[in-house]
């Protein structure tokens, strides 16, 4: 097969890596992709959002599949441009993807399918924010409807926080048409899941599920970020419980969006609270997570291109993937001062010894200069090692991150 993967960070490395392994894989191609990834595949000066340009590298290299890593293109509708043209994609619709690019639609598809969720609100004017605060108690999750980079979900501690963040993003327009709906929802408590799913439309195949941490610092501190960390399995997500999660949250809101005209076919992420109640989901991401992905695909025993192609196809069979045994630990490490700002043109040194301890170094924010590989990007690489327990793993990560 020949097979292009659109996307530049260090979860379409992990995705090169897992499809590179596959025994049917003939060509692998990426646009842009990144110094990592063209270890692995012949990379392509494409912008992942320059959709006429992404399909037409995609019928010159006459891909039999493109996958689409991020969600800014299939919000714009790359996956529907491909499939117009002949050509098979992993990766939902932009209608489909409509579930990550807002959340007052996912809410929406939600209440309809009646998937276990937080209680919310709509409210585009402060008089609507004050009535779903009264109805809600001052305990409140404050967040834009629209994309906003990790920006827009304010967890509130009391009625003049969430009036305040309400606020900023209605009438100060903060994160611009992103904050101009919110959702206001009450706030849950509970350890966090990453349950991802291979879904052709209909039937959803779960990977293991994962966890990943938000906070910029060491020990969970500091401010959100894109992800700084992941660690699969988790111990309260086993197989049983993924096939349960999957069926009372990931095939219900297929079986919507498909009543709606819009069939998911793509990885359904959902983040998911585990509450005394039961899982509540969070917020769905149309796509794979990162770094969620560099600590998931590497555990896979089974061929994922096989998968990712039936699903593209409408073939997917309810068949379970089987998983190596152990645990891995991803570590992300950004540059100085992200995610506020972030440092670039720093050279980058010891890759070669992380490997050399048996850790897998995926690039995301790495250009090469001058041929020497240097820092362009908050986060730069992620760090996945294995161990037979997750602590293990995780001293196995952080040791081979001491190299770089
Ligand atoms: P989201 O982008 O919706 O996943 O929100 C980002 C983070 O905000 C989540 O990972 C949670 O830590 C937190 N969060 C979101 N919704 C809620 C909620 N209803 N209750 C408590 N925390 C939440
Ligand atoms: N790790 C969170 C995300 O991919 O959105």
């Amino acid at each position: 097969m020949r097979v292009l993967v659109v996307g530049a960070g260090g979860r379409e490395h992990a995705l090169c890596a897992s499809i590179g392994a596959s025994p049917r894989l003939g060509v692998l191609h990426a646009a842009p992709g990144n110094p990592g990834i063209a270890e692995l595949a012949t990379c392509h000066p494409v912008r992942v959002d320059d959709v006429e340009g992404q399909v037409a590298l995609a019928a010159s290299l006459r891909a039999d599949l493109v996958v689409i890593g991020p969600e800014a293109p299939l919000v714009l509708g790359l996956a529907d441009a491909l499939r117009q043209a002949g050509i098979a994609a992993f990766g939902p619709s932009a209608a489909a993807a409509r579930l990550e690019g807002s959340k007052a639609f996912a809410k929406e598809i939600m209440a309809a399918a009646g998937v276990p969720t937080a209680r919310s609100h709509v409210a585009t004017t402060m008089a609507e924010a004050r009535a779903a605060l009264a109805a809600l108690g001052g305990q409140v999750v404050v967040k834009a409807d629209g994309l906003a980079a990790g920006k827009g979900v304010i967890v509130c501690d009391d009625a003049a926080e969430a009036e305040a963040a309400a606020l900023e993003m209605l009438v100060g327009a903060s994160l611009g048409e992103a904050g101009a709906r919110l959702v206001i929802e009450e706030r849950l408590t509970g350890p966090e899941v990453s349950l991802l799913a291979l879904c052709d439309g209909r039937t959803v195949v779960p990977l293991p599920a994962a966890q990943d941490f938000k906070r910029i610092g060491d020990g969970d501190a500091g401010p959100n970020t894109g992800g700084m960390g992941a660690y699969s399995p988790v111990p309260a997500i086993d197989a049983v419980a993924a096939r349960e999660i999957a069926e009372t949250v990931h095939e219900p809101v297929l079986r919507e969006l498909e009543r709606r005209g819009a069939r998911f076919v793509g990885c359904l992420y959902a983040g998911l609270m585990l509450t005394a109640a039961g899982p509540r989901v969070l917020e769905f991401n149309a796509r794979f997570g990162d770094p969620e992905t560099q600590a998931v695909l590497p555990r896979l025993a089974d061929d994922l291109l096989e998968r990712l192609d039936d699903a593209a196809r409408g073939q997917l069979e309810q068949r379970a993937l089987n998983a190596h045994p152990g645990a891995a630990v991803t570590v992300v490490l950004a540059s100085r001062g992200y995610p506020a700002t972030s440092e670039s043109g720093v050279p980058i040194e010891g890759i070669a010894a992380a490997r050399a301890r048996g850790a897998d170094v995926y690039h995301a924010g790495t250009a090469l200069r001058d041929g020497r590989l240097v820092t362009a990007g908050g986060r730069v690489l992620a760090v996945t090692a294995r161990g037979a327990s997750i602590a293990e793993a995780r001293a196995n990560a952080y040791a081979a991150a001491d190299e770089i």
